[in-house]
């Protein structure tokens, strides 16, 4: 072991949680100020562990075990291990791992190894349960799993120039994407909505109001304006071919086939049509490969006094690499995912994660648009934009 993470394991007995790294060392107030290198260890250190614990709370998700202590807790490892149909061991070892990172909470740490139980805190069933709950953020573990598991094609890509074709991050990114998102979609879609409110007011009245959702994903929005607008009929369109049969079984599961329908395609090819009240492009247009033809595409098929709304990152306005916390995030998924992903398109541009409004605006400028007008809703991921 290093000093450096000597100092980190004694300065930071508890900084095996998910948090951020602590700039404890390095603040001020610190005492002596340690060199940069020592700082820099304590950070990946502490993102060493974030990464692996991050794989864990994945497994507790996909496993069921998160779901079993929910449901079924307090346990100790072998009732967990009945109620999800798993090994034993492995459930005793993944539960004292999740107590040592405080996601879970072990009532009887003295105890024999195996007779120990277990209880999941009302924070872990928000945080990673939840889909109603703000704080609900699980599906991130799906996310940087799936991103994590394609580097070797990334590593490849980046000697060869080619791309990393969505389909590839598996259904970890697919699925990561759908359940985070789609949280939200049932959260506050319609609140977005609302921030255009002719367009709501055709939706909520008009006879028979069509919207085209435009890279959708498993369907997951396309739903919920379905459910939000019963008089209306809702398209949605993606590149993913698996995307787009899970969209389908979805909407027929939730008795909606006859309004909400999808088809596998490049949004930038889409004809003209102009029947569309409301175009959605919700996190989606930054892994267009090309993003002015989609959004012509998308300018074409709206009727009179229809509009399109781009939900895309919420960025600073520029370049400023001074380590927030958001824009990190967003690099760190267009390293790994975003730009291969695009590049693996027939593209025109590849724009990676981090998208500026002026390059919104550009863009919209360039499809025939008046521009990209920056709507007034609050969002601690995204920015939305009507065009
Ligand atoms: C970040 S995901 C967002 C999916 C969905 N809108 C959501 O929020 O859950 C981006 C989606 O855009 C799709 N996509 C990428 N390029 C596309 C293109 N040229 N035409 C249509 N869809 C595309 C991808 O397949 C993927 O499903």
């Amino acid at each position: 072991m290093t000093d450096v993470m000597t100092d980190v394991l004694t300065d930071h007995p508890a900084s095996g949680s998910l948090a951020s790294p602590s700039d404890d060392a390095t603040g001020p107030g610190a005492g002596d100020a340690p060199r940069p290198a020592d700082a820099l260890a304590d950070e990946l250190f502490t993102a060493a562990l974030s990464s692996l614990e991050l794989a864990t709370v994945h497994l507790g998700l996909t496993l069921g075990l998160y779901a079993g202590l929910r449901d079924h807790g307090p346990c100790a490892p072998a009732e967990l291990a009945h109620h999800t149909a798993l090994d034993e061991r492995y459930v005793r070892e993944w539960l004292e791992q999740q107590a040592m990172a405080q996601l879970v909470t072990c009532l009887d740490p003295d105890t024999d190894p195996a007779a120990r139980r277990y209880a999941l805190p009302p924070a872990a069933v928000s945080a990673l349960l939840d889909e109603t709950d703000p704080a609900y953020l699980g599906p991130l573990a799906h996310l940087a799993v799936g991103a994590l598991l394609a580097v070797r094609d990334v590593e490849r890509v980046y000697r060869d120039g080619t791309g990393v074709p969505f389909d590839r991050y598996g259904a970890e990114v697919r699925h990561g994407l759908g359940r985070l998102n789609g949280a939200s979609f049932d959260r506050s879609l319609v609140d977005w909505i609302a921030a255009m409110p002719d367009v709501e007011e055709v939706l909520r009245t008009g006879a028979r109001p069509r919207i085209l959702d435009l890279g959708c994903g498993t369907g997951r929005s396309a739903l919920a304006m379905a459910r939000a607008y019963p008089r209306a009929e809702v398209r949605g369109v993606d590149l993913d071919v698996a995307s787009v049969e899970e969209a389908r079984r979805a909407a027929a599961e939730a008795g909606l086939a006859d309004r909400v329908t999808f088809s596998v395609g490049d949004a930038a090819d889409l004809g003209p049509d102009g029947s569309y009240h409301l175009v959605t492009i919700l996190e989606a247009l930054h892994d267009m490969g090309d993003p002015v033809g989609a959004l012509r595409a998308a300018r074409h098929r709206l009727a009179d006094g229809g509009a399109v709304l781009v939900a895309d990152q919420l960025t600073r306005d520029r370049f400023v690499p001074d380590g927030d916390p958001l824009e990190r995030f967003q690099y760190g998924c267009s390293v790994l995912h975003c730009l291969p992903a695009t590049r693996a398109e027939d593209h025109v541009v590849a724009h990676g994660t981090v998208i500026r409004p002026g390059t919104v605006d550009a863009w919209a400028r360039d499809a025939g648009f008046a521009g990209a007008a920056i709507l007034d809703v609050e969002d601690p991921f995204w920015r939305f934009y009507r065009l």
